[in-house]
């Protein structure tokens, strides 16, 4: 795509679709009007668009304009926050109306890399599967009207890293599972300056005593892999590991899925896919912060192989854990992860993310991330980092009293606890494989992953929600 950043005037620009916000004083309306013979107003006040943040107004131009279609987004107060809501209902149009060139005035004062970021959140669309002639033509042009000047290239790299997280998520499993991952990881990061990735087979995985990827992959004809992508800049200010729940499909395992929940499990790799997009948008920024990025990823299904209810698992940190529910899997390969991950020396912060539990979909829905960690610094810091994305993040309690609810009768835990404060006990049991020498955040991104239907400014499929979020706490760090 081509982006520009006109300072001439928007309605003199000739683009597929010319957006335009508009306040609740709906100044700026009058000029336009004036082009409709008056015409313009009245239609705004039939049609009760009245400026306020949401709210919007297409309608074509009829030569009235060089664009052939208008768009007025109601931005409220104009709040910066409002502004770049309305760049994400203008990508939302422009895919709608097949625009091929958009023009986005936001006013003065406008936060463009945002804008542009949530625009690119509006305008995604996955077509790959779709035949050729009913697939949405990319946008082509995009021109920021007053952003001359402006350096685009950290939101470009945010947006590329979102981007190809909503890709990988919806990529069916029968395409993308553990080695395709993997190899797809590879293929991503090849050439990104200060990026190496390192795939581990199940030899590796072996001695390296990654028993949960070993038990939990068991069910599976598709092996299971870790995959460590590495990014180390010249001068890094901090090192971090980031480690994302790449389980390619969930049927549950032996605890089988009922077929309707089973349905969209191939986004059960969306922790995965966050961390590997906030990755690439960190090292394609060239941020100076040391990232090392694990994934483990298995498949969790049904084959003569399974693993079992009463097997019990013993981690090489000691800890063992009995199997009561095969469905609960995330947890016990991401406890292989998040214990390579703290070996690392130099490793002072851990943030995972996972499509963890149905019961922090059941306690936040799908406009939520739940947030545990017991560092009131990180939390406030990727509240901060959610908040200037547009992305829901909720803190949840991370209560050490519940720990009783997983506690094992053979073992030390149980991988499930009933079913009460479901995603705190899955927190919990994370906490048992992080080393105490770091701070460490979970994030269960089981609401927002995956859209069922159309939501915001997210087509139905992945949303890529957090991989913005990620990034900017990276550069918050980097600084
Ligand atoms: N992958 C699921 C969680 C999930 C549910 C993700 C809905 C996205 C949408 C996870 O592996 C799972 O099956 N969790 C179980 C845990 C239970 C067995 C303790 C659940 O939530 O039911
Ligand atoms: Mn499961
Ligand atoms: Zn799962």
């Amino acid at each position: 795509m081509k982006l520009l950043t006109s300072a001439d005037a928007a309605t003199e620009l000739a683009t597929d679709l010319l957006a335009v916000a508009l306040g609740t004083d709906l100044s700026g309306l009058d000029a336009l009007d004036a082009r409709f013979d008056g015409h313009l107003r009245p239609l705004a006040e039939q049609r009760k668009f009245e400026g306020k943040a949401g709210q919007s107004l297409l309608l074509p131009t009829l030569g009235r304009l060089p664009a052939s279609h208008l768009l007025l987004l109601g931005i409220g107060a104009g709040s910066a926050a409002e502004k770049a809501d309305a760049a994400g209902l203008a990508g939302l149009e422009a895919r709608k109306l097949r625009a091929a060139t958009l023009v986005l005035d936001l006013g003065p004062e406008a936060p463009f890399a945002q804008a542009l970021e949530r625009l690119a959140v509006g305008n995604y669309a996955w077509e790959a599967y779709r035949p050729e002639d009913q697939r949405t033509p990319a946008l082509e042009q995009l021109t920021l009207v007053g952003a001359d000047g402006t350096d685009l290239s950290a939101a470009l790299a945010r947006a590329e890293g979102q981007r190809a997280a909503r890709d990988w998520v919806n990529l069916p499993a029968a395409d993308l599972y553990p080695e395709t991952l993997a190899s797809s990881a590879v293929e991503t990061f090849a050439g990104v300056e200060g990026v190496t990735v390192e795939v581990w087979d199940l030899d590796r995985c072996r001695a390296e005593d990654c028993v949960g990827i070993l038990a939990v992959g068991a069910g599976s004809a598709r092996p299971g892999r870790m995959i460590r992508v590495s990014y180390r800049p010249a001068t890094p200010k901090a090192h971090v590991a980031l480690v994302g729940k790449g389980v390619t499909f969930d049927a549950g395992g032996l605890s089988l899925k009922p077929s309707a929940s089973m349905l969209t499990m191939k986004c059960d790799m969306g922790g995965a896919a966050t961390v590997l997009g906030a990755t690439l948008a960190a090292a394609r920024q060239g941020l100076q912060v040391a990232v090392d990025t694990w994934v483990p990823a298995v498949e969790n299904m049904t084959a003569g192989e399974a693993y079992k209810l009463g097997d019990i698992l013993r981690y090489p940190n000691g800890v063992t854990v009995e199997i009561h529910n095969t469905d609960a899997e995330g947890r016990l390969v991401l406890a292989d992860a998040l214990i390579q991950a703290c070996k690392v020396e130099g490793v002072t912060h851990v943030v995972d993310a996972a499509t963890l539990t149905g019961a922090c979909v059941v306690a936040l829905g799908g406009d939520f991330t739940g947030l545990f960690t017991s560092s009131d610094e990180l939390a406030s810091a990727l509240d901060d980092a959610a908040e200037v994305n547009g992305e829901g993040l909720w803190r949840m309690p991370l209560h050490k009293g519940y720990s009783r609810m997983i506690k094992g009768t053979w073992g030390q835990i149980k991988n499930v606890g009933g079913r009460d404060a479901g995603a705190t006990t899955a927190a919990l049991f994370l906490q048992h494989f992080v080393s105490q020498e770091v701070e460490w955040a979970h994030l269960d991104i089981a609401g927002p992953a995956f859209a069922d239907s159309p939501t915001g400014p997210y087509v139905a499929g992945a949303t890529g929600q957090m991989v913005r979020t990620l990034a900017s706490w990276l550069e918050g760090l980097a600084r």
